[in-house]
This record gives structure tokens, C-alpha cells and sequence, in this order.
């Protein structure tokens, strides 16, 4: 087992997945008997669709996939198009380095989803559903596949579930354990057989046309965990959790100079600090805090000043940063930045898919630069050359987010902690140790 992903901690009582906190997994049995499967029956038995939708959109969810889109909103979009049929897909792809919360959920839960994706199929009319997932994670698909198998017996999938009219059929579709089949176009082409390369948008999105051309519902594995307890507990107790426009809990991957790395669902807009230093137990090895990426290798990192800044998507927007899927890196001050950054932008430059020249050139670039101040060859000229390439990638049109999130840690880094970079180039050498900050599966 990772090291990052061995715990799995939840702090609060009322939030959303404590309920059926499990190191072990949860059975059917012990998921029904804690109440489980109770929101598919009231949805099927006493909702109609779009009265789903509506709760879903009251409840202000947010995807947990990197974006934050609001999911009722995505909802209706796939309930409104049309095609021959309409597909669900589950994102498990989880290519993201440091990043291990849905991997936790679904090991620790699998029903919670499977009874997620149920609900939204039958909201958007869907009857064919994929959990599409990591070809790493094997130890988490067979727990999938047995999950689908006992919740097809116990009458929660397959035809005429519960007795009524709804059908659904959720099949397991593996994934190349690549970052960019992440993304959820590359998703619809791996499904359709093709390879993990990211479709041109606009004009066409997954909702109004996905798989084979019909609307396609696209949700990360913690939104659709979220759904089964906004159907059974409502949209008020879930917009009591959180921050006003971030409602409800997000799984944190803690990752770095802690001492406690880990993986803890906290109410969204917890402050940083707090992360770090009760769930994280604080900086390991007697390091004192440098920095911290509270959205992974695609979002800026921020400084000591920022430590209390509530982690949600808007108040991390707000102060030049993300919160992605809420995987957060921290640093130590003898840990180097430079360094950081040099493997991040090496990850981006080996993921790119190569369509699209400005990525394809641009992370190379990229990558060769920061190699050169690392390494202590930079010059001063070459921190502005840094900033312009940022600049100028960030505004070539390119079919997906790998490019502007590839430049966007590293433009912070050179804002931020410029005196590292300098130091690097006076020096004519690292002074700073390379720890192994990157996880992969
Ligand atoms: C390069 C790249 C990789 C991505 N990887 C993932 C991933 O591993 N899991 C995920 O849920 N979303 C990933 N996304 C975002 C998806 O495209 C999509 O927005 C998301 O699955 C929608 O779910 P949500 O609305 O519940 O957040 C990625 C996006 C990009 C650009
Ligand atoms: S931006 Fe990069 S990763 Fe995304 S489709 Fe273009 S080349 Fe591929």
C-alpha cells in the first residue's frame, strides 16, 4: 500500500461519508443495516426526476473532480438533451499524483457509489452506466465488481429495480494509467475503444454529447458518494456543511513535510493551517513551513501569509490559487521548490498527449527551463523567460486543461518564491535537499 494512502481519517461526526467510515470494506449487508440504499429506494419510490435534479441543484454540490462545476446544473443539462439513449460515467481514473480519495472511498465503501450513480441515472433517464476506472486500481475494481454483483441480487441494479420501472446496468471499464485519460472526453474515447486523447471543445461537451454521440453525465466518485445522503437527509442539512457557495465535505489527499500524511474528509473551507497541523500533526523532521500546493501539480502554491485561507474553491480562487481535487503538497524549508516544480512540469511534459502543438512544445519548454535553473546553470533572464512562457501558453486554444494547469504551479512558484529561484542562479547550485514529493500509484 502507498505510503500517503494508508490512512484514511474523518474528524467531524456529521459529515457525509463518517456515517460508514470502514477501514475494512462495507459489505451490502452492513451498508444496508447503517441505512444504506435507503436514498435510491425514496428516490425511485417517492421522486420523480426532476424533482432530484432540483434537490441536487438546492444542495449547491460541486464537482469533486478538479472544476467545481455544479452538479445539479450538469444534471439538467444531460436531462434536457436528447439522443438515441444516455449514458452515466463514474471518473475513477484518479491519474493525479498524490492524489487517493477515490481509491479510499471505494475501498472503504462501494455501495455509497454504486447507490450514487444509481440515483443519477435514474434522474437523467440513463439505464447503461460505467465506473471507469484506474487499470492500477485492481485491488478496487474487484471490490467493484463484487459490490455490483451483490447489489444486483439484492434487487438495487439491474431490471426493474426495486420493483418498478427503472433498469440500469453498471459496467466497469478500465483505464491506461495515464493523468490525461482523466479527462473526460479522453474518457468517452477510451469507452468508445479509441485512445486517451482529449476531444476538441467547444463546441460539443460530454452532457449534450458524450459516448457514441448521445448525452453522457461525467461525475467524480466522491460527487456521486455525496448523492445518496443529500436524497435521504436533504439539500438544508447539506448546505449546512461548508462554505456558503462550497456546501458539504471534500476528501483531502495531505501529502509532503508532515508528519501525518493521509486521507481526511473535512468540511469544505477548512482552513489550510488546520489540515497541515491537526490532521498532518505538523511539519516532520523539524522543518518549519515553506509552502503548500492545496490543488496538486495544476494549481499554484501558496506561501506562510496564506496559511489560514479556508480551502474551497472560491476563497482559493480569490487568492490566485485552486482547489482541484483537493490534493495538498506541503513543503518544508529545506525541501526545494525548484526541485518541486522541475518534477511537476517533467510529469505534464510526459503526459501530454501530443495533440496539440502548444502543449506538446510548451511542456517541453517548460521543463528545460526550470531544468536549467535546478541544475545551476539559469541566469536571471531566464525567470523571465519562465513568466512569458507561462503567459503565452496559458492563451493557446488547446483541447484540454493539461496545459493551462502545467503552467499555472510553476508561474506561482516564480511569483512566490522568487529569492529560491535566485538563489539557485547566484549560487550556481541547489542548497536545498530534492526530496521525493511525487506519488503515483
Ligand atoms: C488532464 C485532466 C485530467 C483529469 N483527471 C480527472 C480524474 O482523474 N478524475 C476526475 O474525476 N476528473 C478528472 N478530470 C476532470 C474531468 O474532465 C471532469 O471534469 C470530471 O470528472 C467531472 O466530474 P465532477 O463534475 O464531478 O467534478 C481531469 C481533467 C483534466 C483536464
Ligand atoms: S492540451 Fe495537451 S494533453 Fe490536452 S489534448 Fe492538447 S496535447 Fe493533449
Amino acid at each position: 500500500m502507498n505510503k500517503i494512502s494508508g490512512d484514511r481519517t474523518l474528524l467531524t461526526a456529521d459529515i457525509p461519508m463518517s456515517e460508514f467510515n470502514s477501514i475494512a470494506v462495507l459489505s451490502i449487508d452492513e451498508y444496508i443495516s447503517k441505512g444504506g440504499y435507503k436514498g435510491l429506494s425514496k428516490a425511485i419510490r417517492e421522486l420523480k426526476p426532476a424533482d432530484i435534479i432540483n434537490e441536487v441543484k438546492k444542495s449547491g454540490l460541486r464537482g469533486r473532480g478538479g472544476a467545481g462545476f455544479l452538479t445539479g446544473k450538469k444534471w439538467e443539462i444531460v436531462d434536457s438533451s436528447t439522443g438515441d439513449k444516455k449514458y452515466v460515467c463514474c471518473n475513477a481514473s484518479e491519474g493525479e499524483p498524490n492524489t487517493f480519495k477515490d481509491r479510499s472511498l471505494i475501498r472503504s465503501n462501494p455501495h455509497q457509489l454504486i447507490e450514487g450513480i444509481a440515483i443519477a441515472s435514474y434522474s437523467v433517464g440513463a439505464n447503461d452506466a460505467y465506473i471507469y476506472i484506474n487499470e492500477k486500481y485492481t485491488e478496487e475494481a474487484a471490490i467493484l465488481e463484487k459490490g455490483l454483483i451483490d447489489a444486483k441480487g439484492k434487487g438495487y441494479l439491474g431490471e426493474k429495480i426495486l420493483g418498478g420501472k427503472f433498469s440500469l446496468n453498471i459496467g466497469i471499464k478500465k483505464c491506461p494509467d495515464k493523468y490525461v485519460a482523466g479527462e473526460e472526453t479522453a474518457m468517452m474515447e477510451i469507452i468508445e475503444g479509441w485512445s486517451a486523447k482529449p476531444r476538441q471543445k467547444p463546441p460539443f461537451y460530454p452532457a449534450s454529447r458524450g459516448i457514441h454521440g448521445n448525452p453522457t453525465l461525467v461525475n467524480n466518485t466522491e460527487t456521486f458518494s455525496n448523492l445518496p445522503h443529500i436524497i435521504v437527509k436533504g439539500s438544508e442539512w447539506f448546505l449546512n456543511i461548508g462554505s456558503p457557495k462550497s456546501p458539504g465535505t471534500m476528501i483531502f489527499t495531505l501529502s509532503g513535510d508532515v508528519k501525518r500524511p493521509g486521507v481526511y474528509e473535512l468540511p469544505m473551507g477548512t482552513p489550510l493551517r488546520k489540515i497541515i497541523y491537526e490532521c498532518g500533526k505538523g511539519m516532520k523532521d523539524r522543518m518549519v513551513f515553506k509552502a503548500a500546493f492545496p490543488g496538486g501539480p495544476s494549481n499554484s502554491p501558496v506561501t506562510e501569509a496564506q496559511l489560514d485561507t479556508s480551502l474551497d474553491f472560491d476563497s482559493l480562487r480569490e487568492i490566485g490559487t485552486g482547489l482541484g481535487s483537493a490534493t495538498v503538497i506541503v513543503l518544508g524549508d529545506s525541501t526545494c521548490i525548484v526541485n518541486t516544480v522541475l518534477k511537476f512540469s517533467k510529469f505534464f511534459m510526459e503526459e501530454s498527449c501530443g495533440q496539440c502543438p502548444p502543449c506538446q512544445m510548451g511542456t517541453v519548454k517548460l521543463f528545460k527551463l526550470i531544468k536549467k535553473v535546478e541544475d545551476g546553470n539559469g541566469r536571471i533572464n531566464d525567470l523571465k523567460d519562465i513568466e512569458d512562457t507561462c503567459t503565452l501558453l496559458k492563451n493557446q486554444f488547446v483541447y484540454c486543461h493539461l496545459l493551462i494547469g502545467a503552467t499555472l504551479s510553476v508561474e506561482g512558484a516564480v511569483k512566490n518564491f522568487r529569492s529560491e529561484f535566485e538563489t539557485h542562479i547566484n549560487e550556481k547550485r541547489c542548497i536545498y535537499k530534492n526530496e521525493d514529493i511525487l506519488a503515483t500509484i
